[in-house]
Formats: structure tokens, C-alpha cells, sequence
């Protein structure tokens, strides 16, 4: 389309559209008199919609998935290609791109050696809390397999992810939800006055050292793992206070934890490194990651380990259970490979970290001159270009505004075709964070026409 948008009538499309298709995370019931968006193209930082609307995306995707930006015919070629040679073979065998982006892979994240392939950011965390559960019946009797995981954080939308799911709202009405998931406090600095004895001074310390009040309280000898988010995504864009990771690196080793990094929001790029967790100097054991691998040009999802949790898996080839015994079955797409080669290229030969960090450092020192205009804006946060403004309606007491006030900016933008995004039915009062995630190609006017839209919505909605 490239602004050539060619007004071809696609109104059956919108019909059948309506008659049938459940939008994800959506009520329907406007739809009975509104149309549904459809977005028909993408190039670079732009989509446009059915009406030929053009849209500046500021959320890559909608959720934080489209790294490289739209209309990357390199990547198309790659997947034509490898589609024509061998579309699919079961992931028990190997293939040539599943091999090949395993070692580039690899190759940017030190200590790791393993990389489990399946298709989903839940998928890839189901992978991880079963590997925990098997380690624990193999090696400790069944005892080891509890799983932590934290307030605020999200894993993913199967009942076992919704189980380590930190988001009330997310996971309000979807319960039961499975045993041996253990919750352990957020550490969101702006909101520790909300904590019972959060400290002023040393917070990250603190909130570091809840972790190991939870396992002293289970008891090691029952905790498995410890499943974070490097950066919390859906639950505010909420970065780490000063300690905190080295000190949760610290905690996991003292009490035999393994440390799961998600990385299915920050990996292959979007916080200005290959992973979010490379900010901290910690060593995981597991890593999944899932959107930014492929841009959204394939689906395509890793569980990635270190060789000692893999070794675990074939110490005792004489016993019948001894290996993982799991299977993704569109795991062995090799579209998914093909595409995430070509993704890792791209950001390489573009020098896409470099620009992610420039862009990330100015856009949120804009976000921070916005505050002197709108005292709305109670704290701006992130890392790289994944950046969140929390929105209050009183600085002092930091009371969240209405829900329904924060989707308010986030429609004016879109009116004025810029698609941003905010915390969406997550956290029970508290869905007041407009988020931020252009691809990685996002220049300083395009980063300029965001806040630009951003600075007009606040105006407009709060006064
Ligand atoms: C941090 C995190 N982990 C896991 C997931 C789940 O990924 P998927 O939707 O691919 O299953 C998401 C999705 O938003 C996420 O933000």
C-alpha cells in the first residue's frame, strides 16, 4: 500500500468479519453497530486500516511483536524459500534453519547452549515449568516443584501460565488454577508505599529479598524455579530497581533455584541488548522468548537452556522416562527458523541495538518533558524502546486515573492515527499505564510524531 492505498471495495471482508470472527481480547457487543478495525498492510512503522487509514505504529504490532517493521521482503523470501525446500518435518529431527539459528542464537547469549523450538511465548514457559516438574520427580523425589513467579508479571494464557500469572484481572473467572505456583511481591519502586515495610532506602534490595522470605517459607527443599519477567510488560512496563536482579541471581544460586528468564517481550532486542536479562550481568538457566524472534513473520517460539539443565535430561539413558517427553508439533515449522535468520540479520546489519538504545534514551527524556506539561503523567519508565508513562490523577497520593480515562488517550491517538497501547484489564484498579514499543527502526520523527499525538490525547482528555 505504501500510502498508494487503493480503495478497492473490501466491505465483504468487514461482513464476514463481523458474521465470524472472536477478536482476541475483546467485547464484542459495539460491533453490533460499529465496524471492527482490520488492518490490511504494513510498511516500515506504518499500517493501514480497511478505510485506508494510516496508522504510525507505536506498539509493533499491538503487543510489542513486529522488531523489524512491516513489509521486510527479505524475510518473505527466506520463508518462500525454505517453505519450497522443506516446509515441515517433526522437531525429533532436526532441520537446516533450525540448526542454523540455534548457533546464531547461541552465539549472543553466553552460557546458554540449548534451544527448544515450539510456537508460542506460553508454550515455551509451559516447556520450562514442565522441565521444573520433571527435574523435581527425577532428582528430588517430586518434592523440588514448586514455582515462583511475581505479582504484575504475565507468562502467558494457558491455565498453567495464568497459574504463575501475577495479573488478578487476567486471571479473574479462568481459575482453578494449578497447584505448586507460589506468588512473591512486585518491585515496582513508584508504588512500594503500597508494600507492607517497603523501605525508602534500597528498595531493589528489599524487594529482592521478599523472594527469599517466600522460599524460607515453602522451604528450599520445595522450590524449583523462579520465573521473571527482565522487565514487566503488561503489568505497567515496570524496570527493575538498582540491585534487585543481582540479588535475585544471588538468592537463586544459595537455595538451588533454577532462574527462568521470560524474555518473550524484552529478547531479541527491544531493551537496546540481545535480552533484557544482559542488563544485569545474571546468568539464567532457562530463557523464553517468543514475539520479537521473528517479527511476527513466522510464529516461532525457544525455550533456551544452559548445557547443565539440558544434561539433566540424558544422565540416566537406562531409564525410559530420562529425556523430556514433550512435543510441539508446529515446533517443526521451519518457516519459524527461516524467518527468525533473516529477523537476526536485519537488526545486526542495521545496527537496530544501537538504534534502539538512542531512540529509547531520547524518547524517554521526552516522555519526561511531557511530565512538566501534564501532571498526569506520574512516572515515565523503561528500557530501550519499551518505555511506559503511569497516569495518576494526584502526584502526592499517586491514585491510578479511571481505566476508562487512560483507553480515552490511547483512542484520541488512534483518531489521530497513532496506535499506542495501555495496560489492558491486567491489574484490578490499576490499568493506568499508556505503553510504548515502535519497532526498532523508529527514527526521531517518528519518535517526534508519537509524542506529539501523545501530548495533544492528554491535553484533550485531562485538560
Ligand atoms: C512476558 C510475556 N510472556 C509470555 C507471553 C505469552 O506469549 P504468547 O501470547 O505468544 O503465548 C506474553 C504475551 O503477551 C508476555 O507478554
Amino acid at each position: 500500500m505504501d500510502g498508494t492505498f487503493n480503495e478497492n471495495d473490501i466491505s465483504h471482508v468487514v461482513e464476514a468479519d463481523k458474521a465470524h470472527i472472536w477478536h482476541h481480547l475483546s467485547q464484542h457487543k459495539p460491533y453490533e453497530t460499529t465496524d471492527p478495525r482490520i488492518i490490511v498492510e504494513g510498511k516500515g512503522m506504518k499500517v493501514w486500516d480497511q478505510k485506508g487509514k494510516e496508522h504510525l505504529d507505536a506498539v509493533s504490532g499491538g503487543v510489542w511483536t513486529v522488531n523489524v517493521g512491516y513489509g521486510r521482503e527479505s524475510i518473505a523470501n527466506a520463508v518462500r524459500d525454505q517453505l519450497i525446500k522443506l516446509n515441515y518435518f517433526a522437531g525429533s529431527a532436526g532441520s537446516i534453519p533450525g540448526a542454523n539459528f540455534a548457533q546464531k542464537l547461541i552465539d549472543k547469549m553466553p552460557g546458554m547452549s540449548r534451544v527448544y523450538y515450539c510456537n508460542s511465548g506460553s508454550e515455551a514457559n509451559e516447556k520450562a515449568f514442565k522441565m521444573v516438574r520433571q527435574i523435581a520427580h527425577a532428582k528430588y523425589g517430586g518434592k523440588k516443584h514448586k514455582i515462583l513467579y511475581r505479582d504484575r508479571d504475565y507468562h502467558g494464557t494457558t491455565i498453567g501460565c495464568l497459574s504463575a500469572g501475577g495479573q488478578d484481572e487476567r486471571n479473574a473467572q479462568y481459575g482453578p488454577f494449578a497447584p505448586g505456583f507460589v506468588r512473591v511481591p512486585h518491585c515496582l519502586e513508584y508504588r512500594a508505599f503500597e508494600q507492607e515495610g517497603a523501605p525508602v532506602e534500597n528498595y531493589g534490595l528489599w524487594a529482592a529479598d521478599q523472594i527469599e522470605a517466600a522460599i524460607l517459607r515453602e522451604g528450599p527443599d520445595t522450590v524449583g524455579s523462579l520465573c521473571l519477567e527482565p522487565v514487566t510488560a503488561g503489568g505497567g512496563v515496570i524496570t527493575p530497581p538498582d540491585g534487585y536482579w543481582e540479588r535475585v541471581a544471588e538468592i537463586c544460586k544459595q537455595y538451588d533455584v533454577l532462574l527462568h528468564i521470560d524474555e518473550v517481550v524484552c529478547g531479541v532486542g527491544r531493551t537496546g541488548t540481545w535480552f533484557g536479562y544482559q542488563h544485569y550481568g545474571i546468568q539464567p538457566d532457562m530463557v523464553t522468548m517468543a514475539k520479537g524472534v521473528a517479527s511476527g513473520y513466522a510464529a516461532i517460539a525457544c525455550l533456551v537452556t544452559n548445557e547443565g539443565m539440558f544434561d539433566k535430561f540424558k544422565d540416566n539413558p537406562d531409564d525410559p522416562l530420562n529425556y523430556f517427553r514433550d512435543i510441539s508439533t508446529f515446533g517443526g515449522c521451519t518457516a519459524g527458523p527461516a524467518a527468525a535468520l533473516e529477523n537476526l540479520r536485519i537488526i545486526e546489519d542495521e545496527n537496530l541495538l544501537e538504534n534502539t538504545t538512542r531512540m529509547g534514551d531520547y524518547m524517554l527524556d521526552q516522555l519526561g518533558a511531557l511530565m512538566d506539561k501534564h501532571s498526569v503523567i506520574g512516572q515515565v519508565r523503561g528500557k530501550g524502546l519499551f518505555l511506559g508513562a503511569e497516569l495518576v490523577s494526584d502526584r502526592d497520593s499517586r491514585a491510578p486515573v479511571p481505566e476508562k480515562q487512560a483507553q480515552a488517550v490511547v483512542a484520541d491517538c488512534m483518531a489521530q492515527g497513532v496506535i499506542i497501547g495501555v495496560t489492558n484489564r491486567s491489574l484490578p484498579g490499576k490499568n493506568n499505564t499508556l505503553c510504548f514499543s515502535p519497532a526498532l527502526i523508529a527514527t526521531k520523527d517518528d519518535i517526534d510524531h508519537i509524542l506529539h499525538a501523545v501530548d495533544g490525547a492528554l491535553g484533550r482528555v485531562f485538560g
